[in-house]
């Protein structure tokens, strides 16, 4: 079954000698294999999809998330207390 999952980072965590994936594009989970330079370009406002093969398709939506995938918590209105 498919998942979308929200992810921003751009880069690994450092944790002693390992790299963390942070971006959630990794083949090798949960370790950084340099897919993460496949968001480089995105634009912070924007909204993308990655598919399995990581390529990255831009969701069109008036304010950079369409809510649809995550009830819109990116939205600073949005955001749990
Ligand atoms: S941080 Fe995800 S692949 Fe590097």
């Amino acid at each position: 079954m498919p998942r979308l999952v929200n992810k921003s980072a751009h880069g690994p965590q450092q944790v002693g000698d390992r790299h963390i994936c942070m971006c959630g594009l990794s083949n090798n989970q949960p370790f950084c294999d340099g897919s993460h330079h496949k968001t480089d370009g995105e634009d912070e406002k924007k909204l993308y999809f990655y598919d399995e093969a990581g390529n990255r398709e831009e969701i069109e939506t008036d304010s950079g998330c369409s809510g649809e995938c995550c009830g819109g918590c990116c939205q600073e209105e949005n955001k749990p207390n």
